[in-house]
């Protein structure tokens, strides 16, 4: 029987959610079945399958061996950082799994602790997850790219019973010590965990601090395989930190049941995938996309994923994903926007493209940041298979706009987002909170309740997340995106409502670097935009008001303020550029006008805000910001 359309599929939902979401939880094994699909009146905006008990582990691993899929390869490590490639088949994953765990609950992790993970990419970062999911402990993953102070600001949130980490990570030129920077902040952290755990690297050992750290092999060897720990479908699977409009990184909380429910759904419907295909997400682990699609969803569907240690370009060339691709079969991949512009700009004609077999290859999926119409043009052409933009956020854990593989929709719209995943009511709202016409931008929300997998809450802060997203439309869920549904259902996600900006897919708030640029002692005022880049997406501009009577080079000043962002916030943030201004434009009550200073870098035209102070700053900051980017 032809299965149902998009449009079968979305009515469907629509008219009995509750119902369309029972039928998608049959994907999973549950220990109790749950006692109903939602419970309005629990939680912040209700909850998703209440009074179940299930274990992630157990349908992302165990399950799949006891089917008679052992053999199969779960995760293959494919390293052009260290020319290795390991695939590790489900029986062996659940066989280190099992004693990871045993190894973490020896030392006193159980059910409800969290775990800080902090790695680069290697398979022991997934398994680490999963020992996690297996214990019922909530994990944190940190992207190695942030800084220690990062890292402490997580650790003194998160308060993490134990921490697990890669003696180093590896950058094309470079090797990047973890250790040490842990050290650090844990130094920096009030909260000090019981222990840690090291994953000890050929390319670089760390030294252990006795009484706290141990290696993690000689852990995992000792121990005794753990049994998957039942916990309720509402209970805690993660927590994945997150830019906000202030320095303070916002909590994602992450819930069992329903994550695994919409994950497990999405890889069919969305990706087309079946239980055995080989799925290719690459980015990282410490982000959304690495945790629901290079971990969890793959794995809940019985896939093999691959896990990429290297660059779309340097390692050792702009023909790696191709290889990857060819040598692994991988019938799906999905990376960002900005790794296909940087593969572009090294092989425009795909004359290395053109050396691999991608027969096995049927879709490219792209999020992190909208993709630019000539970028999807240009590898579609290249491919002569569809590519699909789809637009989610840390919040939502899977694609809240998409094209469709499992329901026969996946016709290109370049610009757009694709339609609303089943799930998702998206509206564009003006700022009365009213729908505006099809076709004209508003901000866009989701009306609630938020579907499976979507942020319960903010961790610790049930407050913070009412007031960043719940307030501003009563009703729904604020993304701090703006743009535009068409007649058609098609999204276009236009650009942010607020300061977070988006380089190379890595979601940065302007906000914590400004924090960081004002904390220099010579600074009096700054501001933080993010500018156009044509590889990058966006990079961060800073401009700086020195205080009176400061005489200094300007180039020392700003050498001091890309170190001390970088310093304080991590390599990821890019922040190479800052420049020393006499005053910044803003409104009579004192606000910085930063879009308008975004506009001018940019070189677009725009309207002279009636709230300005003095407008003739404009001109004068025309002239300087055009002179830098010339
Ligand atoms: N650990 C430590 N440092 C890291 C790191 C990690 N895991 N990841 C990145 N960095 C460092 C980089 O080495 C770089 O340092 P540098 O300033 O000394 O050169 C800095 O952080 C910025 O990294 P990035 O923005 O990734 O730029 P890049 O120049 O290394 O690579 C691209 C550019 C486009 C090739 C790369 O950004 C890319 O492939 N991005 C994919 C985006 C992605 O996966 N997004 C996730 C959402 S889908
Ligand atoms: P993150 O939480 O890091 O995944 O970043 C989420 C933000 O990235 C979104 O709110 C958007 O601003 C942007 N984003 C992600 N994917 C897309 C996409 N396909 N199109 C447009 N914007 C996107």
């Amino acid at each position: 029987m032809a299965e149902p359309g998009y449009d079968a599929t979305y009515a469907a939902w629509r008219q009995h959610p509750e119902n369309w979401w029972t039928q998608a939880a049959r994907g999973i094994d549950w220990i109790t079945a749950p006692t109903a699909p939602f419970d309005a009146s629990a939680g912040v905006y209700g909850r998703w399958f209440p009074g179940s008990v299930l274990n992630t582990c157990h349908n992302a691993v165990d399950r799949h061996v006891a089917a008679g899929r052992g053999d199969q390869a779960a995760i293959i490590w494919d390293s052009p950082m260290t020319s290795r490639v390991e695939t590790t088949t489900y029986s062996q994953l659940l066989a280190r799994v099992a004693k990871l765990a045993g190894a973490m609950a020896a030392r006193g992790v159980a059910k409800g602790d969290r775990v800080i993970i902090y790695m680069p990419m290697v398979p022991e970062a997934a398994m680490a997850m999963l020992a996690c999911a297996r214990l019922g402990a909530v994990h944190s993953v940190v992207f190695g790219g942030f800084a220690a102070a990062e890292l402490a600001a997580r650790i003194a949130d998160a308060e993490p019973k134990l921490i697990l980490c890669a003696s180093c990570g590896l950058e094309p030129g470079r090797t990047i010590a973890y250790k040490p920077l842990l050290d650090t902040a844990i130094d920096l952290s009030p909260h000090k965990p019981g222990g840690v755990l090291v994953w000890q690297r050929e390319a670089l050992a760390a030294t252990l601090k006795p009484g706290r750290d141990e290696d993690w092999l000689a852990a995992e060897s000792a121990a005794e395989p753990h049994p998957c720990v039942p916990v309720a479908g509402t209970d805690p699977l993660y927590i994945l930190y997150t830019s906000g409009t202030t320095g303070k990184p916002k909590g994602v909380l992450r819930d069992n049941a329903g994550h695994a429910v919409a994950l497990h759904n999405s890889m069919r419907m969305i990706y087309g995938l079946q239980p055995g295909d080989v799925s290719w997400t690459a980015s990282d682990v410490g982000w959304v996309v690495g945790h629901s699609y290079i971990v969890y969803a793959p794995l809940l569907a019985g896939c093999t994923t691959v896990l990429f240690e290297g660059k779309p370009v340097g390692t050792p060339d702009a023909g790696t994903f191709w290889r990857v691709c060819a040598q692994h079969g991988v019938k799906v991949l999905f990376t960002a926007p900005t790794a296909i512009r940087a593969i572009k700009k090294e092989d425009p004609e795909g004359k290395l493209l053109a050396q691999y077999d991608l027969s096995k290859l049927e879709a490219l999926f792209l999020a992190g940041e909208r993709c630019d119409p000539p970028t999807q043009l240009w590898i579609h052409a290249l491919l002569g298979k569809p590519v699909v933009d789809h637009w989610w956020q840390t919040e939502t854990g899977w694609a809240i706009t998409s094209g469709f593989r499992g329901l026969g929709l996946f016709e290109m719209h370049p610009g757009s987002g694709g339609k609303a995943s089943p799930g998702y009511d998206v509206q564009a709202l003006d700022e009365a909170g009213q729908p505006v016409a099809p076709g004209q931008i508003g901000s866009l929300a989701i009306k609630l309740p938020l579907p499976p997998a979507c942020l319960p809450t903010l961790y610790k802060a049930d407050d913070r997340f009412r007031e960043s997203y719940l307030e501003t439309f009563p009703g729904y869920y604020n993304t701090g995106d703006a743009g535009m549904v068409d007649a058609e259902g098609y999204v276009w996600v236009m650009s942010r409502t607020d300061d977070i900006i988006n380089v190379a897919g890595h979601r940065l708030s302007t906000g914590a670097m400004e924090e960081v640029l004002a904390g220099h002692p010579d600074v009096a005022e700054c501001a933080v935009v993010g500018i156009k880049d044509s590889l990058k997406g966006q990079v961060p501009l800073g401009m700086v008001v020195l205080k009176a009577g400061v005489i200094r080079d300007d180039s020392d000043i700003t050498r001091d303020l890309v170190r001390l962002v970088r310093e304080k916030i991590g390599p990821v943030a890019a922040f190479k550029d800052a420049m020393v201004v006499q005053r910044l434009p803003k409104t009579r009550s004192g606000k910085i006008l930063r879009a308008t200073l975004r506009k001018i870098a940019d070189g677009e035209s725009y309207a002279v805000p009636p709230t300005i102070d003095d407008p003739t700053i404009l001109t004068e900051m025309e002239a300087t910001l055009q002179a830098l980017m010339r």
